[in-house]
């Protein structure tokens, strides 16, 4: 077998336990966690995960979402996600859960929690709650409305593996936040996912 097809195998025995962890335990904090367990043992085959099968765009550098596993009903959508030194994204939440685990690279994680709650639309503050940087070794767990912004740090391009509960392109209700305006706003499902 090559890489692709090593890594197809590794990656549906892996959504099968987490479909059947979802189903048994449900959505919550221990659930996600026994989720990342699962992902954690998937990236730690590194080696399944080359660099070079995931590249950044060839033109623009911008990072890209590659799609790795969906179900028919578009739910548990599993992405490697790559990005270049100094790439980021503003606090959003994700409207289902989510877990992050770390393969090439540093991202930090930056959570917070909705502040000064106004009743105008658009308008609305977050706080910092905490952080963790998500490297080789170690990931994150998010419920549906947590927020938090990712940060590629050192040197390095990141590959990780984002797990999401639903599919990327069926979330239309995310809310992305503007820290510095102190606005928010829903932003359009992502569309432009790459087959690995
Ligand atoms: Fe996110």
């Amino acid at each position: 077998m090559n890489i692709r097809e090593q890594r197809n195998e590794s990656v549906v025995a892996a959504i099968a336990d987490i479909r059947d962890i979802e189903k048994t335990q449900g959505v919550n904090a221990q659930a996600l966690d026994a989720i990342k367990g699962v992902l954690l043992k998937l990236a730690a085959r590194r080696e399944l995960f080359p660099e070079d099968h995931f590249p950044v765009g060839d033109e623009d550098g911008n990072s890209v979402v590659y799609r790795l596993s969906e179900d028919d009903d578009h739910r548990f959508a599993l992405y490697a996600s790559t990005a270049l030194p100094g790439k980021g994204v503003p606090p959003h939440n994700h409207t289902t859960w989510a877990v992050i685990v770390g393969v090439h690279g540093d991202e930090r994680n930056i959570f917070y929690e909705r502040a000064k709650n106004s009743s105008e639309e658009g308008i609305g503050e977050v706080q910092k709650t905490g952080e963790t940087t998500v490297s080789f070794g170690n990931g994150v767990t998010m419920m549906p409305d947590d927020i938090h912004s990712i940060h590629v740090t050192g040197d390095e391009k990141t590959v990780h593996l984002h797990m999401y509960g639903l599919a990327l392109e069926q979330l239309h209700e995310r809310v992305m936040y503007n820290t510095q305006a102190g606005t928010y706003k829903v932003f359009p499902a992502t569309q432009n996912i790459k087959a690995a």
